[in-house]
């Protein structure tokens, strides 16, 4: 709840009449005004308790709450929202009230695929042994804490309408967590709960979406989208983005894969598939054949010239750089994240003795050979990771368009193509999905703090993507806390109390 915010609305309105009645012809035409979505306190609720580490909590539930008024999927386009039924009576939770209680923002989106809202009783990590109570969900976490969650379904890469039209293709996922935004920020004056303290949270393609959202906040490129659903007349930057494993920066992703795998040629490659708004994945081992080691050297040569082109800088302003072989300052600076997190472990008791990789001496991690720690991770996608030469990854199934249900994003696989007539992405709907292109840039609104983890047993994507995400934001004054937590494969929400410390951090201060 923040008192200013009606004034905003009313601007807003002002202002985007004036361009309507301005002399400068406009063009699209601006699809008609209908009112968002409307948010009743009083009703439409159910009354649940919620628990989690061992504390318990009254909530009012809204379900299935559509957050735009010109839905193109429905079903998929609505929000649940949960908030503390003390913060309707005055009360208070850890010190949080109506007014300052941060707005928690998970989304359940995984492989791009769409997503439902998540729920307190949603599952985190994998299902307990029998006799054992399930880890709590970040959720359930959350309210428990006295935050005020709500969290967007969106569509994704495979929902088709009735007459074959792709409705969920890039940027579609993007566009519906801001329009979720917006319900919030215009709801805000009956709604409890901060909307000037949003966190977004999400893992793999979902922590891709929390990342794109808290760096492109009001970015006019995602405007006209947001209109054409009749999203709320309000802003959507957020205030602190949390990212596990974010699968991002996808153009550019399949090089970086083979800057740091590019020489394993064998594989255990994973299959995926959906049971149940689930990721399902399977392992299938293999080798390289000789096209696929032509492509994995050609993306791998490429990756320095993009870096390069970043210009990042460590935290004493030392330049990161690659030389054209791949090695150099970026290299040694990914190697010592790599390093601190192996320390850690071995400074909490871990038996490192069998990763052969690192140099140990006198309880010291001293050094790492990347190279071969590449080959213990093992590689699991083949080159090109993302952007497959046979419009076989559900990144060309992103990007497919409204007609089209798989299409290339990089000029490299286009040029590589297997597929007869396959056609590639538009340059800015490529753009619009890359929070690499908003950070730095005066028209979007980034968050001020973020909070990046990525395993350092994941070979979803390459180190290097959260590496480049997290320096880049660090250079231009952003608060980043990233960290490549030990041993840890592709998964997110699995350290909630170091999670719900850093919220409670980043929102301490005076609002
Ligand atoms: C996810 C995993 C991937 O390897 C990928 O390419 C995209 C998404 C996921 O788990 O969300």
């Amino acid at each position: 709840m923040m008192i200013p915010r009606r004034t905003f609305t009313m601007s807003l309105l002002a202002a985007s009449l004036a361009g309507a009645c301005s002399s400068t012809p406009m063009t699209p035409t601006p699809s008609p005004a209908s009112p968002p979505p409307p948010f009743d306190p009083k009703r439409g609720y159910q009354r649940r308790e919620v628990s989690a580490g061992g504390r318990t909590v009254v909530v009012r539930a809204w379900e299935g709450l559509a957050y735009v008024s010109r839905p193109v999927e429905p079903a998929w386009q609505v929000m649940n929202l949960y908030i503390p039924e003390a913060y309707f009576q005055g009360g208070q939770i850890d010190g949080r009230t109506a007014r300052t209680a941060p707005i928690f923002l998970p989304n359940s989106i995984g492989g791009y695929m769409p997503a439902k809202p998540g729920t307190p009783e949603g599952r985190n990590g994998p299902p307990p042994a029998p006799g054992q109570t399930p880890l709590p969900s970040a959720i359930a976490v959350a309210l428990t804490r006295g935050l005020v969650v709500a969290s967007p379904g969106a569509r994704g890469r495979t929902l088709q309408a009735a007459d074959g039209t792709w409705t969920g293709k890039a940027p579609a996922a993007i566009i519906d967590l801001k329009a979720a935004v917006r319900f919030l920020r215009h709801h805000d004056a009956v709604m409890p709960g901060n909307t000037a303290r949003i966190i977004s949270n999400g893992t793999s393609a979902g922590g891709a979406l929390s990342a794109l959202l808290g760096a492109s906040g009001n970015s006019p490129d995602h405007e006209e989208a947001l209109r054409a659903l009749g999203a709320a007349p309000a802003r959507d930057d957020i205030f602190a983005v949390s990212a596990y494993c974010p699968i991002t920066n996808l153009e550019n992703a399949d090089a970086a894969y083979e800057w740091q795998f590019g020489h394993a040629h064998d594989y255990r490659r994973i299959e995926m598939s959906m049971l149940d708004y689930q990721m399902q994945r399977r392992e299938v081992a293999g080798t390289l054949t000789a096209d696929q080691i032509a492509l994995a050297d050609a993306l791998k040569a490429s990756f320095p010239a993009y870096l390069n082109t970043l210009d990042l800088r460590d935290a004493a302003g030392r330049p990161l750089r690659l030389d054209a072989g791949g090695h150099g300052s970026f290299r040694e600076h990914v190697k010592s994240l790599v390093i601190a997190s192996a320390q850690q472990a071995l400074d909490a008791g871990a038996d490192l003795s069998s990763r052969r990789w690192l140099r140990i001496a006198s309880g010291r991690v001293v050094d790492l050979d990347f190279d071969a720690y590449g080959l213990a991770a093992t590689r699991m996608k083949l080159p090109p990771a993302f952007d497959g030469v046979a419009l076989d990854t559900g990144e060309n199934q992103l990007f497919g368009s409204s007609r089209l249900d798989k299409r290339h994003f990089t000029a490299f696989s286009m040029q590589h193509s297997r597929v007869v007539g396959a056609q590639q992405a538009d340059e800015r709907t490529v753009r619009m999905m890359n929070p690499m292109h908003y950070i730095g840039r005066s028209a979007a609104t980034v968050a001020p703090h973020w909070r990046i983890r990525h395993g350092t047993m994941d070979r979803d994507t390459s180190l290097a993507v959260p590496v480049m995400l997290g320096t880049l934001l660090a250079q231009h004054g952003i608060d980043v806390d990233l960290a490549l937590p030990w041993d840890r494969p592709h998964s997110g929400d699995y350290d909630l109390d170091a999670l719900f410390a850093w919220i409670d951090r980043v929102t301490a201060a005076p609002r």
